[in-house]
């Protein structure tokens, strides 16, 4: 076949998209259509092109933006490559129950919204669109410092207090003030990012903001956090003169934050075993195996791949979650199986809130709780604590072992 002229090549096409070549070179064989409807979305893939269609390009690149190359955000989708399931037969599995507790509460899923900036760059209800659609099928939703709506709003609109992200100022006033902010507000846990202290290079952000013709000066005056952070609410009435983001944090810090909140703290951020212990040490609650969906530094190294050794870090002391590059409910099985507690899903809830707002975050977290039930079906497993380390296998030697078997 002439794969260069016009017609043939799109014939090729089709056939290679439809192929389970793709699938087995760890890319998902998609339709070239743009959907039109929540109703039309087979995965949450099927969200990310609506969005990119939606969105101007500075504010899609920020969103789909890695670091360097990229290839920690690609390295997130394909250590999941890495992992194989063992399905058992013969169990009733008529009822599945995805219920789990942490820290004194019960989830109706695992499946957690992941602390994302400034929601209202992608839809016009943002972060209330998003704690709509939490509180509709009762999932633990994280909030950002860079929330572009009240943390009070989105409490009302979650129907109760939500996790409350923090990132530190150099002024340890303007931190204490938003941390008893979120206190007051009856946040119960705080969760304190400690992956984005130093400065980030996303060049793929960058190149969508060439594109973009807008003059992005109008909304974003970068010259000093103070003129950064008028849309910013949990820095409403706090004096901003002189303070940046990224102070020189240390495990002092840690106790500093423990000592003046009596929420539980969560430390998200972490990707080594030394680090897990470390947190335990200083008095964490639980631990998000996290590298910022890829953004953060560029280690190559995808978080499924960094979960053991977080998890015998923590030796059982506290509950591991996990996220990066989460987009099927095969990924969530295989992490529970691992031995997390709960995994946490940032921009595909994000490319559904761009698309179709509520109704897209809705249908995003149905897809990736159907998938979930139809995994733990397969497995045999009726309920989350029955997910054992038994129910995944390591691959051994590439594609070998699934050729011999
Ligand atoms: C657009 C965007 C903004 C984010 N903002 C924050 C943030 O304000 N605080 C934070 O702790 N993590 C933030 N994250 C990281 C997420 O909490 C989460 O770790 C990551 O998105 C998970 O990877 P995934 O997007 O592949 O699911 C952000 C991620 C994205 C994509």
């Amino acid at each position: 076949m002439d794969i260069e002229s016009g017609t043939n090549r799109r014939e090729f096409l089709k056939f290679l998209a439809a192929s389970p070549l793709l699938g087995a070179l760890g890319q998902v064989p998609r339709s070239d259509d743009v959907i039109a409807s929540t109703r039309d979305a087979l995965n949450v893939f099927d969200f990310e092109p609506v969005a990119r269609q939606k969105l101007p390009p500075a504010h899609y690149g920020y969103l789909a933006t890695g670091v360097d190359d990229d290839a920690t955000l690609r390295a997130n989708r394909a250590g999941f490559s890495r992992y194989q399931m063992r399905s058992r037969r013969l169990i009733d599995v008529s009822r599945i129950d995805t219920s789990i507790s942490l820290l004194g509460a019960t989830w109706n899923t695992p499946i957690v919204l992941a602390p994302v900036s400034s929601q209202r760059a992608f839809h016009p209800e943002g972060e209330l669109a998003v704690a709509r659609a939490a509180r509709s099928k009762r999932h633990l939703l994280m909030l950002s410092t860079l929330t572009t709506t009240p943390i009070e709003d989105v409490n009302a609109a979650r129907g109760e207090p939500v996790w409350f992200q923090l990132y530190p100022t150099t002024e340890w006033n303007v931190t204490r003030s938003m941390v008893k902010r979120a206190e007051s507000a009856g946040c119960p846990v705080l969760v304190f990012t400690v992956d984005q202290i130093i400065g980030t290079n996303r060049e793929t952000l960058r190149r969508f903001e060439r594109q973009d013709t807008r003059d992005c000066r109008v909304c974003h005056d970068r010259t000093s956090l103070k003129t950064r952070s008028t849309r910013r609410p949990m820095f409403d009435g706090l004096e901003l003169a002189g303070v940046d983001w990224q102070p020189p944090v240390t495990w002092e810090y840690v106790k500093r934050l423990r000592d003046a909140t009596s929420m539980r703290l969560v430390i998200k951020g972490i990707v080594t075993r030394e680090d897990a212990e470390l947190a335990v040490a200083h008095g964490a609650d639980a631990i998000v195996c996290s590298n910022h969906g890829g953004r953060a530094e560029e280690t190559g190294r995808s978080t499924i791949e960094s979960l053991p050794e977080v998890l015998q870090g923590a030796a059982g002391r506290v509950p591991v979650l996990v996220d990066s590059g989460f987009r099927r409910g095969t990924d969530i099985f295989t992490a529970l199986a691992l031995g997390a507690t709960a995994i946490c899903v940032g921009r595909p809830y994000v490319w559904g809130l761009a698309a179709f707002g509520q109704e897209g975050v809705d249908t995003v977290l149905d897809i990736l709780t159907r998938e979930l039930q139809l995994a733990m079906r397969y497995a045999g497993t009726v309920a989350i604590p029955n997910i054992t380390r038994g129910h995944v296998v390591e691959r051994v030697g590439g594609h070998e072992a699934s050729a011999r078997d």
